[in-house]
């Protein structure tokens, strides 16, 4: 069953952090006001009660101007999008944001009615309340050390493996449901197949202590004892936050208290921290994204625990130049992927000009897998985890790992597969030809073999071949290697060529 994300929480990107960034320009371009009963004008903030037992605040810049409606939205706090599609529906005006959020405003007294309904369902209803210019003023950027290289931490000399919480549960997560997956993880043999991680994304977080800590909401109950219960299992503890106030889903950041979630993390047992930018755009101009980055991989460093740093910026400002230095094991390069042929497609295809930049340590990230989750076939689920392992991609489940089917389990446990991503040489793959929608993928291994991909991009079957000269080889390899059928193949002594399914997948390792 494919179960939708939970609507409010995700943003589409990169359109949406583009549309931000544009409107930010905006924001700051406008004249502050303040609602005083005249119509739409105003800054608005809209409490939205979540089950977590945290509220979300949303921010609407509006400005009418003779019938003419502008403004921006703040989604959960984390960074202001333009609105667009502005158009009257009777008393109320709609328009909506690049996150697929759609909005029906109408004023009410000294506030503002709004109804938000998400694409994929749900909707949320409230009156939005004026707040000042001095409550919509961005925190200031904080002091930056100057930039260096940090030593390299040790971890990730292979891509990271194995589960988070975000593609299926998004806002649903807890503290049950991390445990479940740290169980089937084990049952399901994904942790004998390599998978190690279990990623607790973002909607954690609850606020902070008198003392400024960082405290989990409800639905996470007691962190040190749930990653006690993990490690127990032969398996490590990961966590989400933001360099900025609040995380994409709105939820508490590290903003000025960086030292001391790294300094909570460890003492709670936490292995792995994913940093999402979301809401330190509001702050930081993106040239400052390397030192703001850095603070954190200097603070895990001074944690005194071995955590590995994911950087989340989806690829802005070339990262890939800089994410080592700052202590990263890995960065996104993209967007977010979404559970679709599409989406999967056209990020997995775009990598190869970045794989120089991968290697053991430090690995290019094209976000996290959706194998499972319904929205693709079998076989462009095949296609999904094939590629990623070409590309060395870290390997992080999104599906719930308890209710898996066989074909899910078997593509995400095939070992032939994934010692290709786990390849100790750590070179992601690069394309080395395209013709008529079939494209080979070749990526090599440590001791001189090749893997390689024939991917199938058309809705229709097709042929796909390479020679031998091609691939770099001056003859006939002696092992050729189907890594989905398990066996063998004979192929012929100029080259290799096979019949490919509609978006399917041939993989190959030759040595
Ligand atoms: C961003 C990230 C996602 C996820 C959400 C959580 O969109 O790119 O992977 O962490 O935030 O809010």
């Amino acid at each position: 069953m494919h179960l939708q994300r939970t609507p409010g929480t995700h943003p589409r990107l990169p359109s949406a952090f583009a549309a931000r960034a544009v409107a930010l320009s905006l924001l700051l371009a406008l004249p502050a006001f303040a609602a005083q009963g005249a119509g739409l004008n105003g800054s608005w903030r809209m409490d939205v009660p979540k089950p977590s037992g945290v509220t979300l605040h949303t921010f609407l810049v509006l400005h009418e101007d003779g019938g003419r409606v502008s403004g921006t939205v703040s989604p959960n706090g984390s960074g202001e999008i333009q609105i667009r599609d502005v158009r009257r529906e009777g008393d109320d005006v709609a328009f909506k944001i690049d996150w697929g959020w759609n909005f029906r405003v109408r004023p009410e007294g000294p506030n503002l009615h709004v109804v938000i309904s998400y694409d994929g369902g749900g909707r949320d209803e409230a009156v939005a309340v004026p707040v000042s210019a001095e409550e919509m003023r961005a925190p200031q950027a904080l002091p930056l050390q100057p930039v260096r290289d940090l030593a390299d931490n040790g971890l990730a000399r292979t891509p990271p493996m194995g589960w988070n919480s975000w593609n299926h549960f998004a806002e649903r997560v807890d503290d049950r449901i991390v445990r479940e997956a740290a169980d089937a993880m084990v049952s399901s043999g994904m942790k004998d197949a390599g998978y190690v991680c279990v990623n607790i994304d973002d909607t954690w977080e609850a606020g902070r202590d008198a003392q400024g800590n960082i405290v989990p909401n409800k639905k996470f109950p007691d962190m040190k004892a749930l990653a006690d219960y993990v490690h127990a299992k032969g398996l490590k503890l990961g966590i989400y936050s933001s360099p900025g106030p609040a995380t994409c889903g709105g939820y508490e950041g590290s903003y000025g208290h960086e030292e001391q979630d790294a300094r909570t993390y460890a003492a709670w047992g936490i292995d792995y921290l994913k940093y999402d930018w979301c809401s330190a755009g509001r702050i930081y101009p993106s040239a400052q994204m390397r030192p703001v980055y850095q603070k954190m991989g200097d603070a895990l460093e001074r944690s005194g625990r071995a955590i590995v740093f994911s950087l989340c910026q989806y690829g802005m400002e070339d990262v890939w130049t800089w994410g080592p230095g700052v202590g990263g094991n890995l960065w996104r390069t993209t967007g977010d992927i979404a559970d679709n042929w599409k989406s999967m497609s056209t990020i997995g295809f775009n990598q190869g000009r970045l794989a120089p930049y991968a290697g053991p340590g430090h690995w290019n990230d094209p976000d996290m897998l959706e194998v499972g989750n319904g929205g693709m076939t079998v076989t462009e689920y095949q296609t999904h985890f094939s590629l990623w392992c070409m590309l060395a991609a870290p390997l992080m489940a999104g599906n719930d790992l308890r209710t898996m089917s066989a074909d899910t389990r078997g593509i995400l446990t095939n070992r032939e597969v994934i010692a290709v991503d786990q390849d100790p040489l750590g070179r992601e793959a690069t394309r080395l030809l395209a013709k008529d929608g079939v494209e080979v993928w070749t990526k090599p291994l440590q001791g001189g073999g090749l893997a390689i991909g024939l991917f199938n991009r058309n809705d229709e079957e097709a042929t796909g071949s390479f020679t031998w000269a091609q691939a770099g080889r001056i003859a006939r390899p002696a092992v050729v290697r189907d890594l989905w059928r398990h066996s063998d193949v004979a192929p012929a002594a100029d080259g290799f060529g096979a019949a490919v399914p509609a978006h399917g997948v041939v993989m190959l390792a030759v040595k």
